[in-house]
């Protein structure tokens, strides 16, 4: 019987952004995004938890090497978010809201290719003290 272990990583980033639908007015976005859709941009300290699961192999013992998850996640979510402004430096956001909803969902599309030992399970991302959000990999069913 093979057993299934979960095991997290944490990084931290800072990043601007602002929510505003480009669609609408300047009091509907200000009347539904409050003080997220000021003109002027604001940022957050965000936390990102990357949970990979899978059974650890006889010979290490590891799902995963946390070093190269650390690596994977540092290449290619820390360095193209850390210190930037999400709605206009990073390409993979591009022509999306700056919701940490999707910004979850364009985490896990980063890694997804990259880890080949377990399976990534949950990408949760902390963007304030009271909010986070977490994506496993769902869909629904339309
Ligand atoms: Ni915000």
């Amino acid at each position: 019987m093979k057993r299934l272990v979960y095991i997290t990583r944490k990084e931290h980033f800072n990043a601007a952004h602002k929510l505003f639908n480009p669609a609408w007015s300047k009091e509907d976005n200000e009347a539904v995004f409050g003080r997220c859709a000021n003109e002027n941009w604001h940022g957050h300290n965000f936390d990102l938890y990357v949970t990979i699961k899978g059974n650890p192999s006889e010979d290490t013992g590891f799902i995963m090497d946390l070093k190269k998850l650390r690596d994977v996640i540092n290449e290619h979510v820390i360095e193209q978010l850390d210190h930037r402004n999400i709605n206009m430096d990073v390409p993979w956001m591009s022509g999306k809201m700056a919701s940490i909803e999707n910004l979850a969902m364009g985490i896990w599309d980063q890694l997804v290719p990259h880890i080949h030992h377990g399976q990534l399970h949950c990408v949760k991302l902390w963007e304030t003290h009271n909010n986070y959000v977490e994506y496993f990999g769902e869909t629904l069913e339309e």
